[in-house]
């Protein structure tokens, strides 16, 4: 899609193109509407942005909780949505030695305990060894600080499914 074709979508419309840009919570497509038209790509991620800055607490907690586990048992069992699929894909998650997998277990399950959501960051750019020191380098964090960082990669994970989308 242009973003001519994008800005001559209804709300209708725009929220059924982009419902799977925000892992399994259309609302957010729904609400970056209220932004529309954009001039550019960049302008339309902030239309994103900001549906997540407008949700509360509970329902950007929700978000974060939509997505799945790197290399958790949705992934083994062959369950992602196609986004989550390639990304994780990309990253080397789905040939993991059984080491690496074991280590994902136990980073998946602390953080888990610690947060109550799972560990979000946009695996663009990582490899399974680059992800497993994030999860150390972020164990440490405060609640608050790390739900503003999981929100953060929420974004860029956004930024990156959006230009799939986008022709220009
Ligand atoms: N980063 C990019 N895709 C994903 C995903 O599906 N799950 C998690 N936790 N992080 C991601």
């Amino acid at each position: 899609m242009t973003l001519a074709e994008i800005n001559a979508l209804d709300r209708e419309a725009f929220t059924l193109a982009f419902a799977a840009v925000a892992e399994g919570s259309p609302w957010v497509a729904y609400g970056a509407f209220d932004d529309a038209p954009f001039a550019t790509a960049l302008e339309l991620v902030a239309g994103f942005r900001a549906a997540i800055a407008r949700a509360g607490a509970e329902r950007q907690l929700d978000l974060i909780r939509a997505h799945p586990d790197l290399a958790g048992k949705v992934a083994l069992s062959g369950e992602l949505t196609a986004h989550s699929t390639a990304e994780q894909a990309g990253a080397g998650l789905d040939r993991l030695t059984a080491a690496q997998l074991a280590r994902f277990e136990v980073a998946n399950r602390t953080y888990l305990e610690r947060f109550a959501f799972p560990f979000v960051v946009c695996v663009r750019g990582h490899t399974a060894d680059s992800i497993l020191d994030a999860y150390d380098a972020r164990i440490a964090n405060d609640l608050e600080t790390e739900t503003a960082i999981a929100l953060d990669e929420v974004v860029k994970i956004i930024r990156l499914r959006v230009a799939t989308l986008i022709d220009d």
